[in-house]
């Protein structure tokens, strides 16, 4: 169990998180999907597992994460939670889901909470969708926000370059920020926006703001595990650091077992019946 965080057992909840903020100590997160890789997480100690609609891209192999359905969320959320013990698990309502009508969106976080006994779903958008946070809000269910770069409106971005560098939008995301707040998230995630804005966001509201591509000013950061593990080898943007290369691993030991198999070195007198 990690020993760099103030209480390294102690259960991660909402309120914990802004507790972190207000005496200054950063917050981890990281994606999972699964049982496994949610364990392994968990007990080294992560703050918060976001089960991420990344999950389309790095799970379902999609090139957005708009075809996933609530469905195939509540599936790896259910895996997750599974897995965990201490970390704060937070599910993404995927594309479709909520946006538009906000009764709609209260029945689908209500879903996602019945069914996966996670603690909390994020959104993306801020005004556009502030009625439906509201409604799932007023249901008692945790709601984390999500505003800079918001991958379920590519379409309408047409690119993932970084956002909020003129200065209506990041006007705008700063008034979103501040809405944010004042209806209730317990915190948000800025994804891919200038670090002068993420750090005046995060010094102007009391709710942590966790950071992808959006520099050393948040209360905390956030990368997809496959991308930090090395699993991806085509994504490098600038964000990302990348702590251990698993795709060389994997695919060295993937070889040895196949030679291993090939010259029937595998298995040995010791390891069969
Ligand atoms: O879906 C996801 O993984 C996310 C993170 C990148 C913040 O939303």
């Amino acid at each position: 169990m990690s020993t760099n965080t103030i209480d390294s057992t102690r259960k991660v909840t909402t309120r914990r998180l802004i507790e972190m903020k207000q005496r200054g100590e950063k917050i981890s997160m990281l994606t999972a999907y699964d049982f496994t890789s949610a364990r392994i997480l968990d007990e080294a100690g992560i703050d918060t597992i976001l089960v991420g609609d990344s999950a389309s891209n790095v799970m379902a192999g999609n090139t957005t994460t708009l075809p996933i359905t609530l469905d195939q969320m509540i599936y790896h959320a259910k895996s997750v939670v599974k897995g965990v013990r201490r970390a704060l698990v937070i599910v993404d309502l995927p594309f479709g889901s909520y946006q538009g009508n906000s009764k709609e969106a209260l029945a689908s976080a209500i879903r996602i909470m019945k069914e996966s006994h996670a603690e909390a779903v994020k959104m993306e958008g801020g005004a556009e969708v502030a009625e439906s946070i509201q409604r799932i809000l007023s249901a008692g269910i945790p709601v984390m926000g999500h505003l800079g770069l918001t991958p379920q409106s590519i379409n309408k971005f047409g690119t993932y370059n970084v956002r909020a560098r003129e200065e209506a939008e990041a006007e705008k995301l700063i008034a979103d920020a501040h809405l944010l707040e004042e209806i209730g998230c317990f915190g948000m995630v800025l994804e891919k926006v200038p670090a002068a804005l993420a750090t005046r966001v995060a010094d102007e509201v009391s709710i942590p703001i966790i950071g992808i591509g959006a520099g050393g000013g948040c209360d905390g950061q956030v990368l997809v595990m496959h991308d930090m593990l090395g699993l991806n080898r085509g994504f490098s943007p600038r964000f990302l650091r990348r702590y251990a290369d698993l795709h060389s691993v994997i695919t060295d030991a993937v070889g040895r077992y196949i030679e291993d198999v090939k010259h029937s070195d595998f298995p040995s007198t010791s390891e069969q019946y």
